[in-house]
């Protein structure tokens, strides 16, 4: 098992990737903390209680930032509701947060314990870039960051970026230049990881409130906006980078230097990937460029229907 720590902000989509990792074999999910993103910082941090509680699952979750490391924060809740759960309200947590932060669990878990952790984010990177400078040594603790962000052409927050970079470029900057690998699974990759509605029918029986009712509330409500801009799939961004992380054969991958705009007029959080190779940098990050959907859908489907009951 690959022992991992989930950052993410819950989140539509981070809820469904939460699902999927939780159920996972080849996962060791040590820890699942939270970040300002898609709601503040309490919500995204109550969602994450609620779903590992919902669950049933024993991980910790420790909260993290609660606004970007330099600018003000930028929601998404025309995406993902009020509360970031869309129409959802699960049961008060049975659970409480560790006292500890975010950065200090990085590191506690990694160069403390001696184990090196597999980081998989899921939100703005703020939390990722606090620990990395408050924690010089911690890149050695990291084995591998998988990233939801960026994208190798257009943006879906901005024409030009992605909104988990776009949300915290800054942040986003000092990760990619962190010299830990990167797996940066981006919009080149998650645009072709989408289920149709038969598809979300098919992850399994939803009529009793469990895992895999709330996975397909959640594709459902992803579906229905989807449609409100003509396009009838439901794009799966987050879902993306676990199934990279528990199996990268999903994948294909090629290997370039990539850096964040961060004084850009138009283009501020944009991913500047270098696929010409013209700065001469040796490549820091595996970019996602295809995704298995077929395949892709069957390991969604597997993890979400082992809630059943
Ligand atoms: C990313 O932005 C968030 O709104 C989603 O949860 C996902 O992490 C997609 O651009
Ligand atoms: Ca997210």
């Amino acid at each position: 098992k690959i022992p991992v720590i989930i950052d993410c902000d819950p989140g539509t989509d981070d809820t469904i990737a939460l699902i999927m990792a939780l159920a996972s074999d080849k996962l060791d999910v040590k820890a699942i903390t939270t970040v300002a993103g898609n709601q503040t910082a309490e919500k995204t941090a109550v969602n994450g209680l609620k779903i590992v509680s919902f669950l049933d699952k024993s991980v910790p979750v420790a909260r993290g930032a609660e606004k970007p490391i330099m600018r003000p924060l930028v929601t998404a809740g025309h995406v993902h509701g009020e509360s970031g759960m869309a129409h959802v309200e699960l049961p008060e947590a049975k659970i409480e947060y560790l006292s500890t932060k975010a950065w200090d669990l990085f590191y506690e878990m990694s160069i403390k314990n001696d184990e090196k952790i597999h980081l998989i984010t899921l939100g703005p990177l703020s939390n990722v870039a606090i620990a990395l400078m408050k924690y010089p040594t911690l890149k050695n603790g990291i084995s591998r960051i998988t990233m939801m962000g960026g994208s190798i052409g257009y943006g879906n927050d901005t024409p030009a970026a992605e909104y988990n970079i776009f949300a915290d470029p800054e942040a986003a900057k000092i990760v990619f230049e962190s010299g830990i690998p990167i797996t940066m699974v981006g919009l080149d990759c998650t645009h072709k990881a989408w289920l149709t509605k038969n598809e979300i029918e098919s992850m399994g029986d939803s009529s009793k409130q469990n895992g895999v009712w709330l996975a397909k509330e959640m594709m459902q409500h992803i579906h229905e906006f989807a449609s409100r801009f003509n396009f009838e799939g439901a794009i799966m961004h987050d879902p993306s980078a676990i199934a990279a992380a528990i199996d990268p054969t999903l994948i294909q991958t090629e290997d370039y230097f990539v850096t964040v705009e961060t004084k850009g007029d138009y283009t501020t959080g944009k991913t500047v990937v270098d696929t010409m190779r013209v700065t001469g940098k040796k490549p820091n990050t595996q970019v996602a460029t295809e995704m298995d959907r077929e395949r892709f859908v069957d390991l969604l489907r597997g993890l979400i229907k082992s809630y059943e009951i």
